[in-house]
């Protein structure tokens, strides 16, 4: 019996996937091999179903014979192993970025004499409509979620950027830009005391209570599918903290970020032009595992912030309280300073990483922003965050607006410069009718 060989991501099984296994049925034994979440992420955004779903699904379509993970985008090494006669795909890729992939397979295939066998696209279904239509039917809270830990597991850095509002998190949602043939896009939010503060005009001190802010968060969750880190500020008091993971979970919030600081807090980019009183390593920890024990799900992730390098210790004592915190049960360590050269977060990563190598570090680069996102990735780095930046665009861009607006006594000048057109805006939100 010959052997065939089919890869798909199998996200969303349509006729189209169908009519290619049963062309391959025609030609022999079918294996296909379904991609993982990081082969998928390593050129477009995750699947909504897990691996383990999406083997499930395959396994159970009829004249598939068996599932194999195909962990890279890469067919290559799954057809050395196995050295199929054939491989089916759709013939949509003889066009586009996958020539070169289907190229490198037939010269692969050659090798022992196999073929590749293109399959007549079928047409009227379009994964992009598909696609569309899932993001507006939404998410549950159980799934967004989840969403975090996957994304960390399956890709070499994850990109998170600051939402304070609906319409943030419908930028970050839906925002997109095609780099070297790559899709790339935002994997989440971070709900920052920051900007979440300073959009209603009050400093950044956990003056906004928790209830106010989650209230507000629900804006972005009601119109986004994406997962959301929650800046947890000090956590508050332990017997407070317990209800807050609670709530988070409840809500559908990945992980929540509290930082090792005590007394009044003050945002952490004044450094030491600020009292920054750190928490001792005790009492942070237990505040950690009081957190851990509340929680309910085993998705949700409690990330212990470090405050250290804030504070004008050396990297040594960072250290030792990430370590202490990871051993109290924190699931992952926020790393931060306000330095500008980075070089005091490049060496924790490195000496963190040289006896841990998997507990997740997160980055908020927001003084040394001069790395990209693979140098840190390079560093140790898993998690990076943009911790601030919609609302420092917006406000910049109001603010002339309204000087605008003064100075020529009349908004021509403004709507020409500052203003998207009228006929934008009123269409700019889905679902608005036309
Ligand atoms: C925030 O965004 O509120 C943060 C990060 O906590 S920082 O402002 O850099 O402290
Ligand atoms: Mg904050």
């Amino acid at each position: 019996m010959k052997q065939v060989y089919v890869g798909m991501s199998a996200d969303m099984i349509h006729p189209g996937h169908l009519n290619i296994i049963h062309e391959a049925v025609k030609l022999g034994s079918v294996t296909v091999g379904v991609l993982t979440d990081a082969a998928i992420a390593s050129y477009k955004r995750l699947p909504y179903l897990t691996y383990e779903q999406r083997a499930e699904i395959v396994s159970n379509i009829k004249g598939v014979d068996r599932v194999v993970p195909q962990t890279t985008l890469d067919y290559v090494p799954n057809l050395r192993e196995l050295k199929p006669d054939y491989v089916v795909h759709g013939d949509d890729w003889k066009e586009g970025v996958q020539q070169k992939t289907r190229q490198r397979i037939i010269e692969v295939m050659a090798e022992w004499g196999g073929k590749v066998i293109d399959i007549p696209y079928t047409q009227g279904i379009s994964s992009t409509a598909m696609n569309q239509r899932l993001k507006e039917i939404g998410t549950t809270p159980e799934i967004r979620m989840k969403r975090l830990r996957r994304l960390i597991g399956a890709k070499k850095i994850v990109r998170i950027l600051e939402s304070h509002s609906g319409l943030t998190g419908l930028i970050i949602e839906n925002t997109s830009v095609e780099v070297n043939g790559k899709k790339e896009e935002f994997d989440g939010m971070w709900a920052s005391s920051l900007t979440d503060s300073t959009s209603k005009g009050k400093p950044d001190i956990e003056a906004v209570d928790i209830t106010t802010r989650l209230h507000d968060l629900n804006d972005a969750l009601e119109v986004t599918t994406k997962p959301v880190i929650f800046d947890g500020d000090t956590g508050g008091k332990v017997e407070h903290f317990v209800f807050t993971v609670r709530t988070l979970e409840r809500l559908g919030i990945s992980a929540v970020i509290i930082e090792d600081k005590v007394g009044l807090k003050q945002n952490s980019l004044f450094g030491t032009d600020a009292v920054q009183t750190q928490d001792t390593i005790e009492g942070f920890s237990a505040k950690i595992r009081a957190g851990k024990n509340a929680q309910i799900t085993e998705d949700f992730m409690i990330i212990a912030r470090v405050e250290s390098l804030i504070a004008g210790k050396p990297v040594e004592d960072a250290l030792e309280r990430a370590h202490a915190y990871v051993a109290a049960g924190a699931d992952g360590i926020m790393i931060h300073s306000k330095n500008k050269d980075g070089q005091d977060i490049k060496e924790f990563c490195q000496r963190f990483r040289a006896t841990d190598v998997e507990t997740p570090i997160v980055a908020v680069p927001t003084t040394y922003n001069q790395f990209t996102e693979d140098e840190l990735a390079s560093w140790g780095i898993n998690v990076v965050i943009y911790a601030n930046h919609m609302l420092r665009a917006a406000y910049p861009a109001m603010v002339d607006c309204a000087r605008s607006i003064l100075t020529h006594q009349r908004s021509l000048e403004a709507s020409e410069q500052y203003c998207m057109p009228i006929k934008e805006i009123l269409t700019l939100i889905p679902g608005t009718k036309k």
